[in-house]
């Protein structure tokens, strides 16, 4: 798993994209990293699978540090896996199917297992209908579910996610949602950014919170997203399941009663209909 000791990365002279960043995925199955545009999610994302090089720090995976040889990004891309935030980046301007294909052959599976695995994972994103079309003929959120569908087909032992519902349709988020708790299930690590606080609120089990290129807070979901004033100051939103909890338990205060029942898991459980 990563681990990130006091990295540095800058984009020009005297300016820092990223300020001694410190981070362990072993916190959780899920990670999220938010913070506001250009606080550095995706350079860090960047840097993580050794596409950007720190200027100073350290970043180690399963407990070796990473190279940046051929042969070892090669290898470090076996097993991590990155959906970039925006999927012109991604793909490769063939037909769909080869698209999904493509990493797969590099590493020379039989074309019978490659098929199995490009369907179901186009299945996963609700997109078997274009598995003939070429990327180009695809609109932008469809696009992004191919670049999803090709990091799911490579079933990797992490996966990085940067901003993976952004321009997606509510039936495509929700897909992508389910794909999420579905490699969690796998034993799939995932480490996701979103601008969307509430499914960040809803799959994370450990949170970084980015400002200005630095981490200003790291917790469970609960924690994290209970610092209203810290969540304000880093331009980003309350979930809408805390916002209730807090309106009931500043109303309780108001009217001196406490009720046992106004505790966050039981608001979860309650409100969960209405997502
Ligand atoms: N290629 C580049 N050259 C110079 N500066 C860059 C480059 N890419 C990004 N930056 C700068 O680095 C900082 C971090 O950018 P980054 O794209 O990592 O932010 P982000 O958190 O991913 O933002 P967003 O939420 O908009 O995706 C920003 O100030 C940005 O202007
Ligand atoms: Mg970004």
């Amino acid at each position: 798993m990563y681990k990130i000791e006091n990295l540095s990365f800058k984009y020009e002279k005297d300016k820092y994209a990223l300020k001694d960043i410190n981070m362990d995925f072993s916190k959780g199955d899920i990670i999220g990293v938010i913070g506001e545009n250009g606080c550095g999610k995706s350079t860090l994302f960047m840097n993580m699978t050794g596409i950007l090089k720190p200027n100073s720090g350290e970043i180690r995976y399963n407990d070796e540090k990473i190279k940046y040889g051929k042969k070892d990004l090669y290898n470090l891309r076996k097993k991590v896996g990155i959906v970039f935030q925006d999927p012109e980046k991604q793909i490769f301007y063939s037909k769909v199917y080869d698209d999904i294909a493509f990493t797969m052959r590099n590493i020379g599976m039989n074309e019978e297992d490659i098929k199995k695995r490009v369907e179901k994972a186009l299945e996963a994103v609700n997109g078997s209908e274009f598995i003939d079309k070429p990327v180009q003929f695809l609109s932008y959120g469809q696009k992004k579910r191919v670049a999803i569908a090709s990091v799911i087909a490579m079933q990797n032992e992490t996966v990085l996610l940067d901003e993976p519902t952004s321009g997606l349709d509510p039936r495509s988020t929700d897909a992508v949602v389910d794909i999420i708790k579905n490699m969690k299930k796998n034993g799939t690590k995932v480490v996701i950014s979103s601008h969307d606080m509430d499914l960040i609120y809803e799959i994370c089990d450990y949170v970084y919170v980015m400002n200005k290129g630095e981490i200003i807070k790291a917790g469970n979901p609960d924690d994290v997203f209970m610092d209203e004033k810290m969540i304000k100051n880093a331009g980003l939103k309350t979930p809408w399941i805390i916002k209730i909890y807090n309106e009931l338990k500043n109303n309780e205060l108001k009217n001196g009663e406490t009720k046992e029942e106004t505790n966050l898991k039981t608001i979860k459980t309650k409100f969960a209909q209405y997502k």
